[in-house]
């Protein structure tokens, strides 16, 4: 099969090389002996790829290896038990390895395609939207009628934000840089959009009548005090990444005197040994795929020999919602 494997850890330009490899077995390093083996018709593309190809990323497999967590295609073959068959459209976190023609994930992180969406966006359903789910709903204690305000609103995990928290009955608020992010986010489902070289924490202190109840942070960086400002009495600030390059310190006093709370959302550690909460959240997922609330935006595909051009794209800040590879399948 066709593969993209990370050769060296020089970056996105030059350390993706195409080649040829065996195809996997029905077994993945997490679950031996037990694997879904996928035709994959998508592979999604995220910031952990960008990392990897200069070393940065806090899974560090040994040189070279194929990247790629998750993808969407038809299953080809399953171990005994694992609950597909040959033929099943699917969506499916393989962790690494989703960058080739025929992939393998274990069976708990192997979800049927909800019918409303197609490959490209299933490439994009686990990693963002799980991550989305698992931030608002369960670390951020996020409820129906509550407004959140999301950074980076315009990117893979903001859109699936955006999303999610609509279906979980909630008012958003998006925080984006450019007019282009600007359409993404209202395309995402944005009750209002504010500019991050604004005055955003004063707008959105104003369209929340005094304050958030809820911020989710994918960026980080300098915006985080005022993010603790922008929100009400009891309100979460959910710390999810930090794609502004740095880590913010947090004063805790700004804590007390408001009675708000930072919390942290690493959804891959704790979903990791929790088969169950993953499964639930699928469910949930699925549900809100049907009821219209989520469709993952698919902004750039890309065909596999071209993975450089949209890890560069990611690397530049140039992304909006979620890239992929297409591949035949
Ligand atoms: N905690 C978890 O479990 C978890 C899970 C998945 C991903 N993540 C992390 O979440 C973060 C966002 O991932 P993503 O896939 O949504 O990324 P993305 O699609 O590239 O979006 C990130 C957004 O960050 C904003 N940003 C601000 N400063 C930036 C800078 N200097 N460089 C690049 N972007 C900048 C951009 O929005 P504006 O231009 O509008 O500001 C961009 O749209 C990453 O750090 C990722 O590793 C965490």
């Amino acid at each position: 099969m066709r593969a993209v494997q990370i050769t060296d850890l020089s970056g996105p330009d030059s350390a993706l090389e195409l080649v040829e490899l065996e195809e996997p077995d029905a077994s993945h390093p997490m679950t031996p002996g037990e694997g879904v083996v996928v035709d994959v018709h998508a592979a999604g593309v995220a910031f952990p790829e960008v990392l990897q190809t200069r070393g940065q990323y806090q899974v560090k497999p040994p040189l070279p290896f194929v990247p790629g967590s998750e993808v969407a295609g038809i299953v080809r073959s399953a171990s005994p038990g694992a609950g597909f068959a040959a033929g099943d459209r699917v969506a499916a976190f393989c962790m690494l390895g989703g960058f080739a023609e025929v992939a393998v994930a274990p069976p708990w992180m192997t979800f049927a395609l909800p019918g409303t969406l197609d490959f490209a966006q299933g490439a994009g359903l686990i990693l963002n939207y799980h991550t989305a789910y698992f931030s608002l709903k369960l670390r951020g204690r996020l409820r129906e009628g509550e407004t959140v305000l999301v950074h980076g609103a315009a990117g893979g995990v903001g859109t699936a934000a955006l999303q999610v928290a609509k279906g979980l009955g909630a008012r958003t608020i998006a925080v984006v840089s450019s007019d282009d992010k600007e359409r993404v986010a209202r395309d995402g489902g944005a009750d209002e959009v504010v500019r991050s070289e604004g005055p955003w924490k004063d707008a959105a202190k104003e369209l929340s009548d005094g304050g958030v109840d809820v911020v989710l942070d994918p960026v980080g960086g300098d915006r985080f005090t005022d993010s603790l400002r922008s929100l009400r009495e009891n309100g979460r600030l959910v710390v999810v990444g930090f794609t502004a390059g740095s880590i913010p310190d947090v004063k805790v006093n700004r804590l007390l005197l408001n009675n708000v709370e930072v919390v942290g959302a690493g959804w891959g550690a704790y979903a990791m040994s929790r088969p169950e909460l993953v499964r639930e959240t699928a469910a949930e997922l699925h549900r809100l795929a049907d009821e219209g609330f989520v469709a993952p935006i698919v902004s750039e595909r890309f065909p596999l020999e071209r993975a450089a051009e949209a890890l560069k794209l990611i690397d530049e800040r140039r992304a909006t919602g979620k890239v992929v590879l297409e591949l035949a399948g």
